[in-house]
């Protein structure tokens, strides 16, 4: 008897099921709204003892539906479902596999009792999205394991494992075996009992210390700077025990209005539905489809080839490293273990995974016959063309034909590497970020004749690996690495008309950017930018000054700043002599530079590129652009990337302070773009622009 095609009902004598059903993760749509509460009333008109709450599919509930956000909502709301059960005459039993995040997990709180298997994951991922959880979630939690566990994992957003619920206490059983039938034996052997609604419960809030509290939220909220929804994630939690349930419940509501309506909750879910955006390929054809990998060779065993051979590892895959020498590939080899080691060592990282993953990572300097066995070959030799171009010459004679090809490029073109092989059609970019075993971009970069076989390949292997590849075009730094070369012009500047580099970071910083841009250039190291410089015959008077004195950064001890001990950066008032005598000697009248002009002069050349990068159709869509600095250049997911940004301003505002600024500094990159131009003119934004097929 379905109660609708969102909720299947199943009688088993004194216990019904429910099952959640809106593939492919049961969010918490209307009529599966509706279908809840009639399926609860089903029950209770039926005389049901226990009600079993299961999701369909791979999951029980990946939470609300936030399409359905600001839209007027439609009756019954996710209150009136939990009324009906909060109010059942027998117990409702929330049997949990896959994932219970948000509202799934806040459904599964207002039950009487929960049940899971040990490794599905529960968690409140809203703050993520720049809200707070708004069906309870904040006043139940914290009544059922304690303000400060409860705010751990609220104002984290992180999922913990079910078998960690169940030791916290909001999970009563873990089921071995057939979850349906195991949940609907445990309601079954529980019938009669009493449970408490969380609702109702205090033996876990009374008593508590509000500066216990406040001091274990101020820990939490030290890595949210600038980010308002863990603030008012904290906020709710503490209502749970200084108001009664009721009024916690009106508090945790308006916080969530009051975020979910604001720019940082708007921006975040842009991030969150591109990162899905992204995997759409505008042109692809349906039947394009991935060649199968079952063993990757990795050329080169340097810093980035051994972080793509552990991507490769860390997801199951077998991969050999291909190096020169032993004694390159003994210490390529070392640096994996050792990494993996670390992990163990610290406890993220269990020894049997560890020794999986060893095994599975294997190294050889038998160039020929290791890529005659590769079913997907990535290249991650030393940044030379005529390096790269003998290395895909050899590659292409020893792999198998119809074998892929990826390069791991940062600068050059795929299409002349391409053009060092008789398969170009073969070729492709696969430009992972340093640590690339940590990083999530990926860019994949199409050449010319890339077939749509390939970039299948390269999206599908990526994904994989743990990446989120985004397909690009091919130019000089791509997407991200082009954009920031945009940057670096005006932070020369500012240092020369004003700044200090502590000046310059603390705005990027207080943006909510990871790291400033001087602090990275001394994480980097300042020689490679002076080596770019020098091959491309540009000057940067004072990064050219700061250099000569051998200050590279971290790896000297001493770059745009002087480090102590613990490697905490510290100004360097010899830093600040050698801006000022550059100054001085270019005759630069210094004055006070306004943060405002800052943000502007660092964010809006990269913005600018950004437009150039779409006419040319280098990236397909704004949201790409957004998705690759969110995901590989530290750039803060609430503030939704750089055209987000720019979208935020208003491009009028934009197109005018470029022009301003071009005129002012001279710099030919930053008169607006031909995009901008006429963005502004119409009222148009960079979100209402379509994508550009390929
Ligand atoms: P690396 O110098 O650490 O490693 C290169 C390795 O390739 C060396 O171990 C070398 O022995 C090996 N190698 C050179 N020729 C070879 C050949 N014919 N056969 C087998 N092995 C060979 O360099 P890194 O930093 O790993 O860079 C590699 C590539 O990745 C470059 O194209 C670089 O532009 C790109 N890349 C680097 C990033 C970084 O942050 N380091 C970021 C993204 C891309």
């Amino acid at each position: 008897m379905p109660v609708s095609d969102f909720v299947q009902h199943v009688a088993q004598g004194d216990v019904h099921v429910l099952r959640l059903n809106n593939p492919p993760v049961n969010t918490l749509r209307n009529e599966l709204r509706a279908g809840l509460l009639a399926g609860v009333n089903a029950a209770k008109a039926a005389g049901a003892k226990a009600v079993v709450l299961i999701g369909t599919g791979r999951m029980f509930c990946a939470g609300a539906e936030m399409t359905e956000f600001g839209k007027p909502r439609q009756p019954p709301s996710l209150t009136d479902v939990f009324d009906a059960i909060e109010g059942y005459p027998g117990i409702v039993v929330a049997a949990i596999h896959g994932s219970a995040l948000g509202g799934g997990l806040e459904l599964a709180l207002a039950c009487h009792a929960r049940v899971a298997v040990a490794d599905a994951q529960v968690g409140l991922p809203e703050v993520k999205r720049g809200f707070v959880p708004g069906a309870g979630g904040t006043q139940r939690l914290p009544r059922m394991i304690g303000p400060e566990a409860a705010a751990k994992i609220i104002v984290s957003g992180d999922p913990i494992k079910a078998s960690e619920a169940n030791r916290l206490g909001f999970v009563d059983a873990i089921i071995d075996g057939d979850l349906e039938a195991g949940a609907v034996a445990w309601a079954k052997a529980n019938i009669g009992k009493t449970f408490t609604l969380a609702r109702n419960r205090t033996d876990r809030i009374s008593g508590q210390d509000p500066a216990a509290f406040d001091a274990v939220v101020a820990g939490l909220l030290k890595r949210t700077r600038g980010q308002e929804s863990p603030k008012g994630c904290a906020e709710a939690a503490r209502a749970s025990f200084t108001l009664p349930f009721e009024e916690g419940l009106k508090k945790e509501r308006e916080l969530f209005q009051s975020l979910v309506s604001g720019e940082q909750s708007k921006a975040l879910r842009h991030i969150f539905f591109g990162e899905r955006e992204v995997l759409r390929i505008p042109g692809m054809p349906a039947e394009a489809k991935s060649l199968p990998v079952e063993r990757l060779v990795v050329i080169g065993g340097g810093t980035m080839g051994g972080g793509i051979a552990m991507s490769a590892a860390n997801n199951g895959v077998p991969v050999t490293i291909v190096e020169m020498t032993d004694e390159a590939l003994q210490k390529g080899l070392a640096r994996c273990h050792a990494n993996w080691e670390r992990t163990v060592s610290s406890g993220r990282l269990s020894q049997a995974e560890y020794e999986k993953r060893r095994a599975l990572l294997t190294g050889s300097t038998d160039f020929e016959g290791t890529v005659a066995k590769g079913d997907l070959v990535i290249e991650a030799v030393f940044e030379n063309m005529d390096v790269k171009k003998q290395v895909f010459a050899r590659l292409d004679k020893a792999a198998r034909p119809g074998v892929v090809l990826a390069s791991n490029t940062s600068t050059l073109s795929i299409d002349e590497i391409a053009s060092a092989t008789k398969r170009p059609e073969l070729v492709v970019g696969m430009h992972f970020f340093s640590p690339a075993n940590v990083m999530r971009l990926l860019e994949n970069v199409r050449g010319a004749k890339s077939s749509w076989t390939t970039i299948a390949t390269a999206t599908e292997f990526g994904k994989r690996i743990g990446k989120l590849p985004v397909l690009v075009g091919n130019c000089d730094g791509f997407v991200g690495n082009r954009m920031t070369g945009k940057r670096t012009p005006q932070v020369e500047k500012l240092l020369l008309e004003g700044c200090l580099p502590q000046d310059i970071d603390k705005v990027m910083e207080g943006y909510g950017m990871a790291m400033g841009p001087l602090a990275t250039g001394d994480l980097a190291g300042l020689d490679i930018g002076a080596a770019v410089r020098k091959a491309r015959g540009t000057v940067a008077p004072v990064a050219d000054a700061v250099v000569a004195l051998g200050r590279f950064g971290q790896k000297t001890g001493k770059g745009w700043y002087m480090y102590d001990e613990k490697r905490n950066r510290l100004p360097d008032p010899e830093v600040e002599r050698i801006i000022l005598d550059v100054a001085e000697k270019m005759q630069v009248r210094r004055r006070k530079i306004s943060d405002e002009e800052i943000l502007d002069r660092l964010l809006l050349p990269m913005v600018n590129e950004g437009a150039r990068i779409l006419e040319e159709g280098v990236a397909y869509r704004p949201i790409d652009i957004d998705v690759v600095f969110c995901n590989g250049f530290g750039w803060p997911a609430f503030r939704g990337g750089p055209m987000f940004w720019a979208d935020t301003q208003g491009l009028k505002t934009v197109r005018d302070k470029l022009a301003k600024y071009a005129e002012a500094t001279g710099d030919a990159n930053l008169k607006p773009a031909a995009l901008i131009e006429k963005l502004a003119a119409e009222g148009g934004t960079f979100a209402g622009m379509g994508a550009k097929a390929a």
